[in-house]
């Protein structure tokens, strides 16, 4: 399963300058980012509110990576639809303000968008069982979502590692070659992506550590290096 896994470094504009974003995605794209992240916050699901619909479609159209929007909002189930018309390349859902999570992945998949679900880091692994084929990327929130600039938490690594360990034996249960991106948001930096890798997470957002440096195509680089290499030390 390994030899599926390919690195994507994806740059959250969460602590970008909000008055420049033009710039601030050109930075993103230039430094070479997988994709663009986009943290919509409701002031509901977390305190913050950041931006909607509209933004999310201005910042598609103006994108030359793929967008992957991720929706911090309490009803999701309501306002998917209006999202999946965004044009957004991928949306991560959050399992916590799902009441129905097998239809709303489903409906991104009949919408040929990349299905992520995103999970707290008190939800368990366990909730996807049932419908582990719905998922293509499980974003592992390293972080309790609302805020950039907070310190990853270690004890995700195992959960990152429940994870590769659900889908391992989903495999070896149902004798499929099933395969879905594990995913970390928050406090990503050199050394936390290593230890994530390790574990088994191959795609990543970076949101501070990226708009706070100085040089910022440096930083992606970096963490492209260190990742890499961590990928090639556990094959
Ligand atoms: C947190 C957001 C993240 C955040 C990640 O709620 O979902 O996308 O911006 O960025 P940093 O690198 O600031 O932790
Ligand atoms: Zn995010």
């Amino acid at each position: 399963m390994e030899n599926q896994k390919k690195i994507n470094i994806g740059v959250s504009i969460l602590n970008a300058d909000y008055l420049n974003i033009e710039k601030e995605i050109d930075k993103a794209q230039d430094a070479g980012a997988d994709f663009i992240h986009l943290d919509v916050m409701d002031g509901s699901f977390v305190p913050e509110i950041t931006f909607g619909q509209m933004m999310v479609k201005s910042i598609k159209k103006y994108s030359s990576v793929p967008i992957h929007t991720h929706l911090m909002i309490s009803n999701t189930d309501d306002q998917l639809e209006s999202f999946i018309e965004t044009g957004s390349d991928a949306i991560m859902i959050h399992a916590e303000s799902c009441r129905h999570i097998y239809h709303c992945l489903n409906k991104l998949k009949e919408a040929n968008i990349k299905a992520g679900l995103a999970l707290n880091p008190a939800t368990p692994v366990s909730v996807i069982d049932d419908i582990i084929e719905m998922i293509d990327c499980l974003l592992i929130m390293t972080v309790e979502p609302g805020y950039g600039g907070q310190k990853f938490i270690e004890n995700m690594n195992l959960k990152i590692q429940k994870a590769d360990f659900a889908l391992r034996k989903y495999n070896e249960n149902t004798s499929r070659k099933f395969f879905f991106e594990i995913g970390t948001d928050g406090g990503i930096n050199e050394e936390t992506i290593k230890k994530a890798v390790i574990s088994g997470a191959n795609y990543f957002t970076v949101g501070t550590a990226f708009y706070r440096s100085k040089n910022p195509q440096k930083v992606l680089s970096a963490l492209r290096e260190a990742s890499q290499r961590a990928l090639e030390m556990k094959i």
